[in-house]
């Protein structure tokens, strides 16, 4: 019997070792120690054995069931361990791995020039205005003093939708609704940034579509003064604080009088140099006191209101500024001109 106790613990340690599963430890485990196991049969044969030598196998029944038990704990932890072990392998993140890289987007240049441009205005007290890109032909131009056949509608060349709607020309309608809009007639200061169409051939210059910004101000005292004033923040903010400007008579039939605005150069500060032509001075926008026309046609009362009003060309600024050859760069999207801003 003795032999028979240690030939089993030897063989079921053998199989201990061997044990790759939890469900195979418990299946053995049973085999072994559980109620109809082979330990258990040792128990009832111990009837068999003689008297004197019954608490020694008894006792060795009990030492080989304990340190079979252990081996089984032991054996339990250590395959729960590979299991686990097991499991970290395969779910291993490698976090020294460079990240998935996304590309960031940013503003495009003309939005750029869009905003600096408002901040400069909405820091001055003025509001943002928008209208629509299909005008009529009655806010495009008559109301804004050019009736139909006037030669002033040739200064810019149109493209008609019917009869009387056509791509607005410029950012003057939004003028237009805007006076008619405030019909109590209240102090106004707006800007009205968006998209103009024009019949050119597109060029290095020309654009068949490009971006205005127009500012108006409509008050009881709004002077000639006010607007010069103006000017010259706005150009000193774009262009530098120690620009001066200067305006020379021209004609728009919506302002009288009207001018055309130079800064002095930023490059050569005025001395004369290739970006001025030689003349010190650089055009950068038209404006002029608002038309009595406009005001009366849009139910103000000229005797007694006034305003004044200036246009610029978004691509014109942002080309002087950042030394751009070709207008048709900021519509081209070419990725490596759009990244430089
Ligand atoms: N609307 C004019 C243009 O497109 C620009 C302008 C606006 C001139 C306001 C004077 C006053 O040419």
């Amino acid at each position: 019997m003795e032999k028979k106790i240690k030939s089993l613990q030897l063989e079921v340690e053998k199989k201990i070792k061997d044990l790759k599963s939890i469900s195979d430890l418990n299946q053995l485990k049973s085999e072994y120690l559980g109620r109809k196991s082979v330990f258990n049969n040792f128990m009832k044969e111990l009837k068999d054995v003689a008297k004197e030598d019954k608490p020694k196998i008894g006792q060795m029944i009990n030492e080989a069931k304990q340190s079979i038990a252990k081996l089984f704990d032991i054996a339990k932890g250590t395959i729960e361990v590979k299991i686990v072990e097991k499991k970290l392998k395969s779910e291993t993140v490698d976090v020294t791995l460079p990240g998935k890289s996304f590309n960031q987007g940013s503003k495009h240049l003309i939005s750029q020039v869009i905003e600096e441009v408002e901040d400069i205005f909405i820091g001055l007290g003025y509001t943002v205005k928008e209208g629509p890109e299909v005008e009529s032909d009655e806010y495009n131009f008559e109301m804004l003093n050019l009736p139909k056949n006037h030669p002033a509608r040739d200064m810019q060349d149109s493209l008609y939708i019917s009869e009387d709607r056509l791509l607005r020309t410029h950012t003057s309608p939004v003028q237009v609704r805007s006076l008619l809009e405030n019909s109590k007639h209240e102090p106004m200061k707006i800007i009205c940034p968006g998209k103009v169409y024009r019949k050119d051939d597109d060029d290095q210059t020309h654009s068949h579509q490009f971006v205005q910004i127009e500012a108006l101000v409509v008050d009881e005292k709004a002077s000639l003064a006010d607007l010069k004033g103006t000017l010259l923040f706005l150009a000193r903010k774009l262009f530098g604080e120690q620009r001066e400007i200067r305006l020379r008579p021209s004609y728009f039939p919506f302002t009288e009088p009207s001018v055309e605005v130079d800064v002095s150069c930023y490059k050569c500060n005025g001395v004369g140099c290739s970006m001025c032509k030689g003349t010190g001075w650089i055009e950068i926008l038209g404006a002029g006191m608002v038309n009595n026309n406009v005001l009366e046609s849009a139910g103000y009362d000229s005797n007694k209101f006034q305003g004044f009003a200036l246009g610029m060309g978004v691509e014109r600024i942002a080309i002087l500024k950042y030394g751009i050859d070709d207008i048709r760069a900021f519509y081209t999207n070419d990725l490596r001109f759009n990244k430089q801003f």
